[in-house]
């Protein structure tokens, strides 16, 4: 599997151990940046990259980090086709994929600590959609969503 990743200067540290992680387990990891740490930098600049590469297939899934994760979630679902959320704990790890076919993983690098964060990872990337069909109804409603805003 292609896994992107990003992260401003929040995250910028973690960014680093988790691609380690990524390549050790036999993902081809893509990175979007940021590529030195810049305290200046704005999250963006690096998720918005990922969230394209996502939503034309570049990459099937992507992992996106700032401080708290929050603005990475916000800018990563700016982006049509992209299911981003903000992820702290390993049920919502799996379940936002097996559910809501989540293709973007977002977290708080100061939020939590890197073990944790390896952990959810893991957990977000082994996950797959159930396709259930109630899922599916509720998809095809943000995908309206989307294309009335395109
Ligand atoms: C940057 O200091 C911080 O605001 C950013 O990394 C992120 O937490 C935004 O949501």
């Amino acid at each position: 599997m292609r896994v992107g990743i990003a992260a401003d200067h929040g995250g910028f540290v973690l960014k680093g151990e988790i691609a380690e992680f990524l390549r050790s387990k036999g993902y081809e990891v893509e990175d979007f940046g940021a590529y030195h740490m810049d305290s200046a930098d704005d999250y963006p600049d690096f998720v918005i990259p990922l969230a394209r590469a996502i939503a034309s297939g570049i990459v099937e899934r992507g992992v996106a980090l700032c401080g708290s994760g929050v603005g990475a979630s916000v800018a990563a679902n700016k982006v049509p086709g992209v299911r981003a959320g903000l992820i702290h704990d390993v049920f919502s790890a799996h379940q936002g994929v097996e559910d809501d076919d989540m293709n973007v993983f977002c977290l708080g690098a100061r939020v939590i600590g890197p073990a944790l964060a390896l952990e959810l990872i893991n957990t977000f990337l082994a996950a797959k959609f159930s396709g259930a069909v109630r899922h599916k109804r509720r998809l095809a409603k943000l995908h309206v969503l989307e294309n009335e805003h395109n």
